[in-house]
């Protein structure tokens, strides 16, 4: 932990209590509150916990105001513009960029470890052939639980190294199959010759009986969409796969807790609802009559991959998102894409209403990323399972550090506003 570099007082009637304040390398100092519970017996209350510094991390930085984002210190537009998506795992994973001897042998790892166990087949015919691909991803995953438990062991940084390469290696495998599932078609196993992102598309979208032809911009494309999902910070899945990691859980079975969180329409749930929110209001016309209608608080609908926590500004994924949705239609040769032009005019009415300019409201990831997806030939039910194979990434690399580092089990506290205390009486004496 880094030292203080200076202190704040908090006075609780005749009580008082330094708190050390601490400084990170970048972003805003966090105050140490220990103190406050052990020395005046009070507790922080943060719902939501939209003021709470829950860890400290080494990984990854967002700075909400200036559009920031950063992997181990590499700005995201440089890793989107110029590594592969296996740099930016190792990278994450590591904390350096590999050398090419390194990203050799960490590649043929991840491709040696792509493959499921046979077994493991025959978890998906347990599921129903309608059932979404999440909610295969989620089971199947943390089943991976059941055949690598004996052989986890937390303790050991060669056993916890091998699961983290277990878990990225074989989540576009799980992912893939849980589509080929759905679709009733033969699964398709991976092949030694493709990169990770051609694997996940040849793994998808291959059938027996033809030879797939593999598209360079789409698998490009696919590839750059990863890296911009790869990390971000203390998110609600990543908390969620740090806090039941803290308990020393399975890893695997952490993972599923964090593909559970992700799920979620605020969180990675967004980008399937976009395009189900852009299909819904189909023409351009019909925009402002939307808008009023995100507006009303009654009505219960929001602006999908809008807003954020963090970003107070331009999400710069989004922006990313954007341009590589502009640059991969001309690729593929389409000229008149309706939904992203009804994106772009949804995007430029809202920046322009004042409610969304009083909230700081601005497109997040998930605003574009539908789009690009869409055009790329990816089915909708796929988008949030595809955020979760590159989120995998950065879930087993804050899973690691957590291990590796002082963590204690999180176990937050409450504000209790229930009955207080009164003893029971027998069912007959009651009104
Ligand atoms: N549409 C309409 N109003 C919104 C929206 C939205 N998308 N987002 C926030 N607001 C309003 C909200 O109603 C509130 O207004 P008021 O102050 O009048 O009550 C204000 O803005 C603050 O919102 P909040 O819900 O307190 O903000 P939050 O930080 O708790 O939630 C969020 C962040 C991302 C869950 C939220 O902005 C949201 O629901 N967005 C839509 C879903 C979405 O796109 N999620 C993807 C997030 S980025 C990728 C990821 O995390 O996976």
């Amino acid at each position: 932990m880094t030292k203080p570099v200076s202190s704040v007082s908090v006075t609780a009637g005749d009580e008082s209590v330094s708190l050390p304040i601490i400084k990170g390398t970048m972003g805003p100092d966090v105050i140490d509150i220990h103190a406050l519970s052990s020395a005046l017996g009070l507790l922080n209350y943060d719902p939501g916990f939209v003021g709470t510094a829950s860890c400290e991390s080494k990984i990854t930085f967002i700075d909400g105001e200036k559009s920031l984002l950063l992997y181990r210190g590499y700005p995201i537009e440089e890793l989107a513009e110029r590594a592969t998506f296996t740099e930016v795992a190792y990278l994450l994973l590591n904390e350096e960029l590999p050398n090419v001897e390194q990203y050799r042998h960490f590649s043929q790892l991840l491709k040696k470890q792509s493959l499921l166990h046979e077994q493991i087949r025959n978890f998906f015919n347990g599921f129903r052939r309608d059932a979404h691909p999440m909610a295969i991803l989620c089971g199947t995953v943390g089943a991976l639980s059941a055949f690598y438990h004996e052989a986890v062991d937390i303790s050991n940084e060669a056993s916890r190294m091998l699961s983290a390469i277990r878990l990225i290696a074989k989540i576009p495998t799980i992912a893939a199959w849980a589509y080929k599932y759905t679709q009733g078609e033969t699964f398709m196993y991976p092949r030694s010759e493709y990169s990770y992102s051609e694997n996940l598309l040849y793994m998808m979208f291959a059938t027996p009986m033809e030879p797939y032809v593999m598209n360079p911009v789409v698998a490009r494309a696919i590839d750059r969409i990863l890296i911009l999902h790869a990390d971000h910070e203390q998110n609600a899945s990543t908390s969620t796969v740090r806090l039941a990691g803290s308990t020393g859980a399975n890893p695997f079975a952490c993972i599923s807790a964090g593909i559970a969180a992700l799920w979620g329409p605020a969180h990675g749930g967004a980008n399937e609802a976009v395009l189900k929110m852009l299909d819904s209001i189909g023409r351009k016309e019909n925009i402002p009559a939307f808008i009023e209608k995100v507006k009303d608080k009654n009505s219960g609908i929001r602006l999908m991959g809008f807003g954020h926590r963090v970003y107070k500004n331009f999400d710069p994924r989004a922006k990313i998102m954007q341009n590589a949705c502009h640059d991969v239609l001309n690729e593929l040769g389409i000229t008149h894409e309706p939904l992203l032009e009804l994106a772009m005019e949804l995007e430029k009415i809202a920046l322009e209403d004042p409610y969304f300019i009083e909230r700081k409201l601005y497109p997040n990831v998930d605003f574009y990323s539908g789009i690009i997806f869409r055009a790329l030939g990816i089915p909708s039910s796929m988008f949030t399972p595809l955020f979760a194979v590159a989120r995998a990434t950065g879930w087993i690399s804050q899973w690691k550090e957590m291990i590796e580092g002082t963590q204690r089990i999180n176990r937050p506290r409450q504000l209790y506003t229930g009955a207080s205390l009164r003893h029971f009486t027998p069912i007959s004496t009651r009104d």
